[in-house]
């Protein structure tokens, strides 16, 4: 029995050593662009299955499309001056991608690039998402990006209690625009704010929560990757499970 079962584990072995070492030279950059190879290998190697929620795109509310939803967060938010990030912004960063995003990226607030061009995640960090986005056979323009402050804190520093409260409800708003399937809170800010919680983000990775209905996956901050490289196997296996539940809601149609 146990000479039966060694062949198949050790392909497994094999196989998901080889998918980690292609996701390290995706999201690295060192090397690697075969994409598709690379999401052969994925398909293989998806981890732990986990139950099958409903749609959430089910649950749509009918009227106002995403597109207009979105449009009056965004002119309800104003010249925003609820809280005293206001004082030190360039631009506001609302938050950018299709408003039919199927996957939603939420990050913590805009940086020194973003808040110079007015764009979420366009500076370092933002390069390292674009190639986690890709990793999964997505492109920017498939997704939807926002933050959980929409002005950038003094010297980046985290945003406070009273800043996320002020802004949260706009990006509350933004999420049930857009009703995505998914559902990606990118480090401790964007998962706390959601799960309106204090965690470590070891106790909330490999899990899958729900926000309003939509499933909700934590990983690490790209940033954070940047810092700590050896986390990037992590966050892979974090967007396996992103994929896995964009798979599972289109077999359902
Ligand atoms: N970090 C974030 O959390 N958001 C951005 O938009 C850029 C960097």
């Amino acid at each position: 029995m146990v000479m039966e079962m060694t062949p198949h584990f050790s392909d497994d072995k094999v196989a998901l050593k080889d998918a980690l070492r292609r996701l390290r030279w995706l999201i690295t950059g060192i090397e690697g662009s075969g994409i598709q190879h690379f999401h052969r290998q994925r398909t293989v190697l998806t981890p732990t299955p986990m139950p099958v929620e409903p749609s959430p795109k089910e649950d749509q509310p009918i009227g106002k499309g995403r597109g207009a939803l979105l449009a009056e967060v965004r002119e309800d938010l104003g010249d925003c001056r609820r809280c005293r990030l206001h004082a030190g912004r360039t631009n506001l960063v609302f938050g950018e991608g299709t408003p039919e995003a199927e996957l939603v990226f939420v990050g913590e607030g805009p940086g020194f690039d973003e808040d110079r061009l007015g764009r979420p995640f366009v500076g370092r960090a933002g390069k390292l998402l674009d190639r986690m986005i890709q990793a999964i056979r997505l492109s920017r323009e498939d997704v939807y990006i926002c933050n959980v402050v929409k002005c950038r804190p003094p010297e980046n520093r985290t945003p406070g209690a009273d800043e996320m409260d002020a802004c949260s409800p706009f990006l509350f708003r933004q999420i049930e625009a857009i009703r995505p399937r998914v559902i990606c809170a990118l480090g401790l800010c964007a998962a706390q704010a959601l799960l309106g919680r204090a965690a470590s983000m070891g106790g909330l990775r490999g899990r899958r929560f729900k926000w309003r209905g939509i499933p909700l996956i934590c990983t690490y901050h790209p940033a954070y990757l940047l810092r700590n490289p050896v986390q990037k196997g992590a966050a892979w296996q974090d967007l396996v499970q992103v994929s896995r539940i964009l798979n599972e809601t289109n077999h359902k149609g």
